[in-house]
């Protein structure tokens, strides 16, 4: 008897070691000696809850997704040189076993760059200060830290026994993100880096396939991937690779001062639907949950707090609704012709002007085929073996048996269901005056000239005060004609209030595409000594771009007053002091013990309108489970904690302006074609966690930069 038992246990040993592989080929990610049509969503775990991964997961699986994609932070797990944090929403080891108990797979890019709208594209910013560092090139530093940071994910992931070899669910890691126009812009240091790249991760051993997306010359083992609207006509740089599509925009990102974009889902399975029947066999959709950004992490300059995307799974965790449905039906049908999709290419006819039919018959048996109508006007009728089918404009037909018509990818069955954003709580506010610092203060820093803001905030904090006086002699004219004095302050961004002896002169700034602005206002200025205060704000640092880490943030000059008895008075060179960030932050106003520590008015004597007002209140959860947000109409800009944890930037008042037309789902799409709600607020309502907040005895305070009236904002739930 116990010989065979012995047989048996090394039998299945060596079967499970030979099974659990994962290798591709010209058709597919090959999974233990599978291949895989694999549906794939991307859900970044920082942009949620760890309350709210488990819910998130089992609606993926439940929409058919086979496999979850994120990207790794590093900014969020190493926030100071070799201090890591696992902890909290980059619980990344919890998130992936929670993927892995759902029974779906994970594509884990790690980068470590990622772009993806987060600040400085996911580089911690000490980085950048690292002696003689280069972000994404041939350089030493950078390579080092890179490889060093690589290290660390895989070998946690090793540990845990996360790679599928391993038993685990990773199917697939990336290094590097988009790098292809980067290389194309700084030639042979970029070809040496991508090289170098690929060998360095390659050499990590961790028994499943690499992919770099964007990058046409991805050196071998490493497949090359498509991101965009549409792939179809894509093909990986060499005949053994599978063709994959691994970020299918599923709508696009808002920033402030922008309209918020959304993508038709019948254009959505158009795409899937085309790059599929093409040979196609990995699609991801970017985002599938796009979720917040919480704190301060929203990058790329003026990216919103929202990170919705218009995804198939909405920013709070509900149903996109019939955007999650129509794909899921989608899914199933791709499921059905899935073994014929793996065994075959496809044939491809051409029965009439912008029409195709690709048929997938496998020697083995079975048959698949896509009816194709690229026409964006008209229907088509068009008949394949003896029967004819009915196309939508700008549609695709899926048979199953090469017979009956599964789905089509614009008849649309799911449900549409509304979303309703319902009042369940008002609060009484208390409020507290940030006032401007003079550069006599004991913690202002005095220097020669103007700095560069990221140099000396090292993004500790989004504010930098630059602060300096300016003496007015009694005989300077415009005292008595009237004829104030012009102050002209150049920015490199992004916003900009102006105090002069402590009042409000004006607010600028500037945009996504042009974060520089300039100040330039007839100032009151008095005999003496005036005090000139200005609150630098930096709303992100930038995500993307040819060595992005150069991109300069602050008052760069050149500041001048014109108008006074000796001209225009060039104030760049003098002496500017500095201080980093709010006294309120550095009193942490945003926690009970630091908010206890100061005294706030009450009642009637609660701040309006006011620039730099700090309020607070406390508030007890209201019943139930629906998601809840806040809705700051009536401020102006600013950031919200609760409990001590950063909401993200608040800036109703930034209104949205673009293009609103009617939005139809054919023809070729881009983001600016179906944007809505033009001329409101780019971001009005504001996530608030569930898991975030206790019973009772919630602490949310918000910090008001140019004034607004608190009484306005709601605490709301967010009901289909
Ligand atoms: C891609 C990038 C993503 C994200 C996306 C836009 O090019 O790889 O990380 O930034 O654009 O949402």
């Amino acid at each position: 008897m116990k010989i065979p038992v012995l047989i048996l246990i090394v039998f299945s040993c060596v079967c499970s070691s030979i099974n659990a592989t994962v290798s591709y080929d010209d058709k597919a990610i090959i999974i233990n000696g599978k291949r895989r049509i694999l549906m794939s969503g991307s859900i970044h775990y920082p942009r949620s809850t760890p309350q709210m991964w488990p819910d998130l997961i089992k609606k993926a699986k439940d929409g058919g997704l086979d496999v979850i994609q994120t990207y790794v932070f590093w900014n969020g797990h190493e926030p100071s040189p070799g201090k890591y944090n696992f902890e909290g929403r980059y619980d990344l080891v919890k998130f992936i076993k929670l993927v892995q108990q759902a029974g779906l797979y994970v594509h884990l890019r790690i980068g470590p760059y990622v772009c993806a709208e987060w600040n400085f594209g996911g580089f911690p910013v000490w980085l950048k200060y690292v002696p003689g560092m280069s972000f994404r090139t041939d350089n030493e530093p950078f390579k080092i830290a890179m490889q060093r940071f690589t290290e660390k994910i895989v070998n946690l992931m090793k540990s845990e026994k996360l790679f599928e070899p391993q038993g685990g669910p990773i199917i697939m890691s990336q290094i590097e993100n988009e790098y292809g126009p980067v290389e194309w812009d700084i030639g042979a240091p970029g070809k040496a880096y991508s090289k170098w790249a690929a060998q360095m991760a390659d050499g990590l051993k961790t028994g499943v396939p690499w992919i770099m997306c964007k990058q046409e010359d991805a050196p071998d083992p490493m497949i090359d991937t498509c991101n965009g609207f549409y792939c179809e006509k894509f093909t990986p740089n060499k005949p053994y690779k599978p063709k994959m599509f691994t970020e299918l925009w599923t709508g696009w990102f808002t920033e402030f001062g922008g309209p918020i974009p959304t993508r038709p889902v019948q254009d959505i399975a158009y795409a899937v639907a085309r790059f599929i029947q093409n040979n196609g066999s990995f699609v991801n959709y970017y985002m599938y949950h796009g979720g917040t950004n919480f704190g301060r992490t929203a990058g790329g300059l003026f990216i919103t707090t929202s990170y919705d995307y218009d995804a198939p799974i909405d920013e709070y965790g509900l149903l996109n609704e019939p955007k999650w449905g129509h794909l899921r039906d989608l899914h199933t049908a791709i499921k059905l012709i899935e073994p014929a999709l793996v065994s075959a290419y496809p044939t491809v006819t051409y029965p009439g002007k912008n029409q195709e039919i690709h048929v997938f018959k496998p020697k083995s048996g079975g048959c698949a085929a896509f009816l194709s109508n690229y026409d964006p006007h008209f229907s088509a009728k068009m008949t394949f073996g003896n029967t004819q089918y009915q196309l939508p404009p700008w549609s695709i037909s899926i048979l199953h048996d090469c017979k009956t018509e599964v789905y089509n990818t614009a008849k649309v069955k799911a449900p549409t269901t509304q979303k309703k954003m319902t009042p369940v709580g008002q609060f009484k506010w208390q409020s507290y005056n940030e006032e401007t610092p003079s550069s006599e203060d004991r913690d202002t820093l005095a220097m020669k000239g103007l700095y560069e803001q990221l140099n000396v905030t090292r993004d500790a904090s989004d504010y930098l005060w630059y602060l300096a006086e300016v003496h007015i002699s009694p005989n300077e004219h415009f005292l008595t004609n009237g004829q104030l004095p012009v102050l002209t302050v150049m920015s490199a961004g992004h916003a900009l209030h102006v105090f002069i002896n402590n009042q409000l002169a004006g607010t600028v700034w500037g945009s996504l595409k042009n974060p520089k602005l300039t100040f330039s206002q007839s100032v009151k200025l008095r005999v003496g000594v005036n005090k000139i205060s200005m609150l630098s704000v930096s709303v992100g640092l930038a995500n993307v771009g040819t060595h992005f880490e150069t991109y300069n943030v602050g008052i760069l000059g050149p500041i001048t007053l014109k108008g006074l008895n000796e001209g225009t008075r060039d104030l760049t060179k003098q002496q500017w002091s500095y201080k980093v960030g709010l006294k309120g932050e550095t009193l942490s106003l945003d926690t009970l013990d630091g908010s206890s520590s100061v005294e706030w008015l009450q009642g009637s004597l609660v701040a309006q309108k006011q620039p730099l007002t700090w309020y607070k209140t406390t508030f007890n959860a209201p019943e139930g489970n629906d998601p809840l947000a806040l809705d700051m109409n009536g401020m102006g800009k600013g950031q919200i904690w609760i409990n001590g944890e950063g909401l993200g930037r608040y800036w109703p008042a930034n209104i949205a302006h673009g293009n609103c037309d009617k939005c139809s789902y054919t023809g070729i799409y881009n983001e600016n074609k179906c944007n809505r709600y033009c001329g409101d607020p780019s971001q009005r309502w504001y996530h608030v966690p569930r898991s975030w907040l206790r019973p009772t005895g919630n602490l949310l305070v918000v910090f008001e930069e140019w004034g607004g009236n608190p009484d306005w904002i709601t605490l709301v739930k967010r009901t289909t």
